[in-house]
């Protein structure tokens, strides 16, 4: 009999729609108790209670717990910020990075009041942002936080790519580095079907319509649900990145990670390919680029140390 000390213990701040789903997946998972917190009396309560209910239907045993107490995340090995606010109509992006950019400091601080070494992985949006203030907030080293953004865009990929050729999803890889925003950079010569580049089986101009439709992703959904955002894929995403983690899978994934001069730039975070095992990230791996492949990285780069000079300012006054 497993005992509760012995088990993964992550919290899943936010008990929205991602939280949600990344509670529910890492149960379903048995990837360890799961702890979900948001600042809504009642609402991860009800959830846990309700996610507890069905572990001897979907045959989990993890203990799942609802609260709006930090003392109850105490010793998190590992923890996913979902909380925020959503955009709402005419609030420019600016003014949003502020108001999550106040949540996730708060939600950042309170965990690390009650977890010493804990792995942070950001959900919250604008998501380059929001992972570069939990890191200055936090103090962990950059190995331990970490953002979620390129597994959902790659799925997202992924998607099209096998719509397009008419092929198993389960046959289609696909890498999208830069920032998660419009100027992010799908790879076409990285994206394979059982190992072929689709640069091989693809015209130019299907791929870049493929490419345009992932880099709008996340507003196609929004346009559709005409409330809220996507959550299932990005929950999904999130729990990938937990499972390589606390399996110590060593898996490659492109993840939002803090540089320190690879692919040239430092001192912002930025989607790249690295290595996820159980102290977090392991490496960054850095990829040959074509001059065209490096001028919109970088274009996508500058995009981001925008977004990143904003919240330093936050953070100063
Ligand atoms: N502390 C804890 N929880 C909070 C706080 C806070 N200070 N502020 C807000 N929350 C909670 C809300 O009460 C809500 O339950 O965060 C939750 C957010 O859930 P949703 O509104 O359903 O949003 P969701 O679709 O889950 O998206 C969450 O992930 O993908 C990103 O862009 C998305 O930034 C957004 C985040």
């Amino acid at each position: 009999m497993v005992t509760e000390t012995m088990r993964n213990k992550i919290t899943v701040v936010g008990a929205g729609q991602v939280g949600t789903t990344v509670a529910q997946l890492c149960a379903y998972k048995n990837l360890g108790n799961v702890v979900i917190i948001d600042i809504v009396d009642g609402l991860p309560q009800g959830k846990a209670l309700d996610l507890q209910q069905s572990g001897c239907l979907q045959v989990f045993d993890s203990i799942i717990q609802g609260t709006n107490d930090y003392k109850d995340t105490a010793d998190s090995d590992i923890v996913v910020i979902t909380a925020g606010l959503p955009r709402k109509p005419g609030q420019d992006r600016a003014d949003l990075l502020k108001i999550n950019a106040a949540i996730v400091k708060d939600v950042t601080e309170k965990i690390m009041e009650h977890s010493k070494n804990p792995i942070l992985i950001l959900v919250s949006n604008p998501l380059d942002a929001m992972v570069y203030l939990a890191k200055q907030v936090s103090g962990l080293p950059r190995e331990r936080v970490i953002g979620m953004a390129g597994v959902l865009d790659s799925a997202r990929f992924r998607t099209f790519v096998s719509n397009e050729l008419k092929c198993s999803l389960v046959d289609v890889d696909a890498m999208v580095l830069g920032g998660h925003g419009d100027s992010m950079v799908p790879m076409p010569r990285y994206t394979t079907v059982s190992g072929i580049a689709i640069t091989d089986l693809m015209e130019p101009d299907r791929i870049e319509a493929l490419v345009d439709r992932t880099r709008k992703g996340g507003a196609e959904i929004v346009s559709l649900l005409k409330k809220g955002s996507a959550f299932l894929a990005p929950g999904a995403s999130a729990v990938k990145m937990v499972e390589a983690i606390l399996q110590d899978k060593r898996r490659i994934l492109p993840c939002t990670a803090y540089l320190e001069g690879e692919y040239g730039w430092s001192g912002i975070y930025f989607g790249v390919p690295i290595e996820l095992g159980r102290n977090g990230m392991n490496k960054i791996i850095e990829l040959n680029l074509t001059e065209e492949e490096k001028k919109m990285l970088n274009i996508s780069a500058q995009d981001v140390k925008n977004t990143i000079e904003e919240v330093d300012a936050f953070l100063a006054g």
